[in-house]
C-alpha cells in the first residue's frame, strides 16, 4: 500500500515511544522506506538499535554528526520524505515546532520539510489540556499540520484522561490516507454538516442537543484528505476546524438550511451528520425572559433540510444519519425512503460507545438498493473513512450533476 513512499518517523521522549516500534513495523510491512529520527530524550526510553532492526536503516539523532547518506542530514531527510510522522509528540516538541524553534535534528528537519507533517501527541492529561499546549496544537492545525488526537484512558503516570497516544494502527491508517491524498475525491465537492443547532428562546437561552460535532468533523477531515473540496456547515462546537476545509459556522436550523442551500448547487455529495433541532420556539424574546409562574413554550417545526435536498438532488449522492433510541433499523429505513437518500448511517444512542460526544461510534449503513452493512465499534475517524469508501464505490457509477 505504501510501496515506494518515504516516511520519516520522529520519536520524542515519552513512554509511548515503545508504541512507535509497532508503527515503524506497520510502515515497513506496507512497503514504505522508513527513516527514524530520535531525540536524546527518546533514547532514554528505547534503544535506537530497536528502530535500526525494525526499519532496516540507521537511526538519526545528531544535528552535526556526519552521516553516510546525506551531506546535511536534516535537509536530506526533509527533501526525501513523502511524510513526516512525529509519534509520540511531546508537549515540548509540539511547543518548539509551533514556536519555530529548531534546535535539534528533529525540529530542524521538520522545519525544512515540504511534505505533510503528522503529529501524534502523547502526554499527561493536564499537560495536554494546558491552554498553552492546546493553543500550540491549534496553531499547528491552522498552519496545515495534521494531528491524530490522543485517546482517553488510564495514562502511564496513573492519571485518567486524554493524553494516551493514539493506537499505532490508527496513526498508520491516517498516514496511509494522507499519502493517498492524490486522490480519489479530487475535483469533487462535498458538503458535510456537523454539530447541534441552537434554537433561541431569548438572548441567553436556547434549545439544543448533545452533539459535539466529532462525527461530522471526522468526515470533513477524511474527505479533505481524500482531495475533495469540502464545505463543513457546522453548528456551535468546541472543535478546531479541520485543515483544508471551508467552514460555514451557523447557529440555528434555519441558518444551517440557508448555508447548505447556498453550497448545494455546486455539490456532488452531501453528508448530513448534524443533529438538527426539529423544533424551535415560536418566538424568541428580544430580552431575557424574567422568572414568573409556570411557563408554556410553543414550538414550531424547523425545515427538514435533508428532506428538501432529497427533492432537489438530481444526480447528487445524499447521505443522512439516523440517531435512534429505539427501533433503529425500522426508523432509519423510513428516513432513507422519506428523504430520498442514497445511504443512511444509523447509530443507536443506547449502545455504549455510540452517538453523541464520544470518540467512537457503532453504525449500520443502509443503502437505497436494500443492502446493509453493520460495523463494529470503531473510532469516528475510522467510521468517516468507511463512509467515504462506500460512497466512492457507489457514487462512481452514478450519473453526476446535470451540469457535468
Ligand atoms: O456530533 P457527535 O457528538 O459526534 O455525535 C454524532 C451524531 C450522533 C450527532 C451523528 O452520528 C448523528 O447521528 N447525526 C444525526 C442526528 C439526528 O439528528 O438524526 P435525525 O434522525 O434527527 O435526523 C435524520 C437526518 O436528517 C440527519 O441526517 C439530520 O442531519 C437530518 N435533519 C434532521 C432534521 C432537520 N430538521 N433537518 C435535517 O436535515
Amino acid at each position: 500500500m505504501l510501496a515506494g513512499k518515504s516516511i520519516v518517523l520522529c520519536v520524542t521522549g515519552g513512554i509511548a515511544a515503545y508504541k512507535a516500534v509497532e508503527l515503524c513495523r506497520l510502515f515497513v510491512k506496507a512497503g514504505a522506506e522508513v527513516r527514524v529520527i530520535m531525540t536524546s530524550a527518546a533514547k532514554e526510553f528505547i534503544s535506537p538499535l530497536t528502530f535500526v532492526t525494525v526499519s532496516g536503516n540507521p537511526v538519526y539523532s545528531e544535528l552535526y554528526a556526519a552521516v553516510e547518506r546525506y551531506d546535511v542530514a536534516h535537509v536530506g531527510l526533509a527533501a526525501e520524505a513523502d511524510l513526516f510522522v512525529i509519534a509520540p509528540a511531546t508537549a515540548n516538541c509540539i511547543g518548539k515546532i509551533a514556536s519555530g524553534i529548531a534546535d535539534d535534528l528533529l525540529t530542524t528537519a521538520v522545519m525544512a520539510a515540504a511534505s505533510t507533517v503528522l503529529l501524534a501527541p502523547a502526554m499527561n492529561v493536564r499537560m495536554y489540556e494546558n491552554p498553552i499546549t492546546q493553543s500550540n496544537i491549534k496553531k499547528l492545525t491552522v498552519l496545515g499540520y495534521q494531528i491524530v488526537e490522543p485517546e482517553e484512558g488510564e495514562l502511564a503516570c496513573g492519571d485518567i484522561g486524554r493524553g494516551r497516544m493514539a493506537d499505532p494502527e490508527t496513526i498508520f491508517r491516517v498516514s496511509a490516507s494522507l499519502l493517498a491524498r492524490d486522490k480519489c475525491w479530487q475535483g469533487r465537492r462535498i458538503i458535510v454538516t456537523a454539530g447541534p443547532t441552537r434554537e433561541a428562546l431569548d438572548p441567553v437561552r436556547y434549545i439544543s442537543n448533545h452533539s459535539s460535532g466529532k462525527m461530522g468533523y471526522a468526515i470533513a477531515r477524511a474527505a479533505a484528505i481524500g482531495g475533495a473540496e469540502v464545505v463543513l456547515v457546522s453548528g456551535p462546537t468546541n472543535l478546531a476546524p479541520p485543515v483544508g476545509v471551508r467552514m460555514a459556522q451557523v447557529v440555528s436550523a434555519q441558518e444551517m438550511r440557508e448555508a447548505v442551500m447556498s453550497y448545494f448547487p455546486q455539490s456532488d455529495v452531501v453528508i448530513k451528520a448534524a443533529a438538527v433541532a426539529d423544533y424551535r420556539p415560536s418566538t424568541a424574546s428580544g430580552q431575557k425572559i424574567k422568572k414568573g409562574g409556570d411557563m408554556t413554550l410553543t414550538l414550531v417545526r424547523n425545515p427538514d433540510i435533508l428532506a428538501e435536498l432529497g427533492e432537489l438532488k438530481e444526480g447528487r449522492y445524499l447521505v443522512g444519519f439516523a440517531a435512534e433510541t429505539e427501533d433503529m433499523c425500522a426508523n432509519a429505513h423510513d428516513k432513507l425512503r422519506r428523504k430520498n437518500l442514497d445511504m443512511i448511517v444509523a447509530n443507536d444512542l443506547t449502545e455504549p460507545g455510540a452517538g453523541f460526544d464520544v470518540d467512537t461510534n457503532v453504525v449500520r449503513f443502509i443503502f437505497n438498493d436494500g443492502t446493509e452493512r453493520q460495523l463494529p465499534k470503531m473510532s469516528k475517524t475510522e467510521v468517516a473513512e468507511e463512509i467515504l469508501k462506500e460512497i466512492y464505490a457507489r457514487y462512481r457509477y452514478k450519473k453526476t450533476r446535470k451540469s457535468d
